[in-house]
């Protein structure tokens, strides 16, 4: 009996080379989170590796995944055109994100969405045995659900999303609401990473569906769906194990070398406008008007990781990120300092520990974010206990992480007195908040998340048989 992961993309992605294919990790929460344990366990993944592969190049590239458990699907281009770029990225991401007016409600993105939701289940129907958990991930397979459920009446389903649910009256403007909602009711277990995206799912449902709601379950006329929170951790020990290699020490004495009294800002995020980037570079600009004596003496380390670069709005906001860098970069340095550090690339996990293990302050500022592992990530790092996270309240992971500085990311004077306090914190203060969150993040780590998620659906399970007996 095996767990059976279904996410759209897979832990690994395809890079083409010369047309030689290499993998390499895929970036993301999802993926970096979930890509850690599922080795570890009794699981296979099936999702898409990442690009077009060629229909005569697909046999090669399914045997070199199926040596780490994994099955490919396989998408063209006209599907990643319509179901991710389009119906996945322009309209779920905006939506659940809060971003109405970026949403493009196209019957096509939806028609693609369907027939790909469909796809999913045919390739998983090729590898699922009788008593295989099914576990679906995230907003790319909101129909998957339901799908499997049809084909197999009995399975057991679960299925987390790892992005925020947003209230009733955002997700009402979806054309598709009913079919969605539908879609999700085929699992057994509904897992978001806060009780607030509970609550806004419980309600939209009851709202739009024939199904009445008792606390955090739903009764439709066949089954209990349960609805739970399960606040995502990260792999603790690695995060904070890693620093005390040789290959990261290496790294924090190129980073800090030259930069003893520099007061080094982290800030580590995938393209994209949930996570208030620009605002984070304004409230920089708004920090260096009001306080010229920290000019020369703070950098921002700022790592922009590239995402979804084919989506409109994702590339006009790496436009003004450039702009605004260069234009902030060109007012306020000197011959031998610039304000902005700015990367347009991912790094190997070596050096973004390093970077969490040096920043003095790391600055996490999303709009609206369904967890944040980022945030995690810098506190697993800080063996001293030293440093401060600045938290975004619109963050998931400010529900847990509550001894963090908190701001709204839409007060910009709040960020930059977020920054000023952050930049003076006595030692002692630092140290007492950071160990208080670093208990947290150790304790309700990934292993945690993946075993209480597993454990409530076989609960679940459970329960439904017994009410039948
Ligand atoms: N990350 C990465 N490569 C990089 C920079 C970041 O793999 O160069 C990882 C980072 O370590 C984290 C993930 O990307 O695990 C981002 O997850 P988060 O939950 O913060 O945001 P998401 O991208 O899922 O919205
Ligand atoms: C978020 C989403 C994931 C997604 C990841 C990277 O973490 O919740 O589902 O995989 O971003 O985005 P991408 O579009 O590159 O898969």
């Amino acid at each position: 009996m095996k767990t059976v992961i279904i996410s759209n993309r897979l832990p690994v992605k395809i890079i083409e080379e010369n047309d030689e294919y290499t993998f390499i990790p895929s970036e993301g929460g999802l993926a970096t989170g979930l890509g850690d344990v599922y080795k570890s366990g009794n699981s296979i993944w099936i999702g898409w590796p990442g690009i077009e592969v060629p229909e005569e190049r697909q046999e090669e590239v399914t045997q070199k995944l199926a040596e780490l458990n994994l099955y490919p699907v396989f998408l063209t281009q006209n599907e990643i055109n319509l179901y991710y770029e389009g119906f996945s990225n322009e309209v779920l991401w905006p939506v659940f994100h809060y971003v109405v007016t970026y949403a493009h409600f196209e019957q096509s993105y939806w028609d693609c969405y369907k027939s790909v939701n469909e796809k999913f289940a045919k390739r998983a129907m090729q590898v699922l045995q009788r008593k295989d958990k099914i576990w679906i991930q995230d907003y790319q397979l909101l129909l998957l659900p339901g799908i499997l459920r049809e084909k197999l009446p009995n399975a057991t389903i679960g299925f987390f999303q790892h992005i925020p649910f947003p209230s009733y009256e955002i997700f009402r403007l979806i054309p598709w609401r009913e079919e969605i909602l539908n879609g999700l009711i085929g699992a057994d277990l509904i897992g978001f990473h806060t009780y607030d995206d509970v609550r806004h799912f419980i309600s939209t449902a009851t709202r739009l569906l024939p199904v009445n709601s008792s606390s955090n379950v739903l009764n439709s006329n066949e089954r209990q769906i349960v609805v739970e929170a399960f606040p995502m951790g990260i792999d603790y020990d690695k995060f904070s194990d890693l620093t005390a290699t040789e290959k990261v020490k290496k790294e924090i004495d190129y980073f800090r070398t030259g930069k003893e009294e520099m007061k080094v800002i982290l800030s580590i995020d995938r393209l994209d406008y949930s996570k208030g980037i620009l605002e984070r570079l304004k409230a920089l600009e708004l920090l260096l008007q009001a306080h010229p004596e920290y000019i020369g003496k703070i950098e921002l380390f700022m790592i922009v990781v590239p995402s979804r670069d084919t989506v409109p709005q994702y590339s006009e906001l790496r436009d003004q990120i450039d702009q605004f860098v260069g234009n902030l970069n060109a007012r306020y340095r000197s011959i031998n300092w610039i304000p902005v550090n700015y990367f347009y690339r991912s790094f190997p996990i070596e050096v973004l520990s390093a970077l969490y293990a040096t920043a003095d302050i790391c600055l996490v500022t999303p709009m609206r974010d369904g967890m944040n592992l980022v945030s995690k990530e810098y506190i697993a790092s800080r063996n001293n206990n030293d440093g401060v996270l600045i938290l975004s309240e619109m963050a998931g992971a400010s529900k847990e992480l509550t001894d963090a500085v908190i701001v709204n990311p839409n007060n910009l004077g709040d960020i930059m007195e977020a920054i000023v306090t952050a930049l003076k914190m006595p030692l002692d203060e630092q140290q007492q908040r950071m160990k208080a969150m670093r208990a947290i993040v150790e304790k309700f780590n990934v292993k945690h998340w993946v075993n209480n998620f597993i454990l409530r659906l076989n609960e679940v399970k459970d329960s439904q048989k017994s009410l039948l007996t």
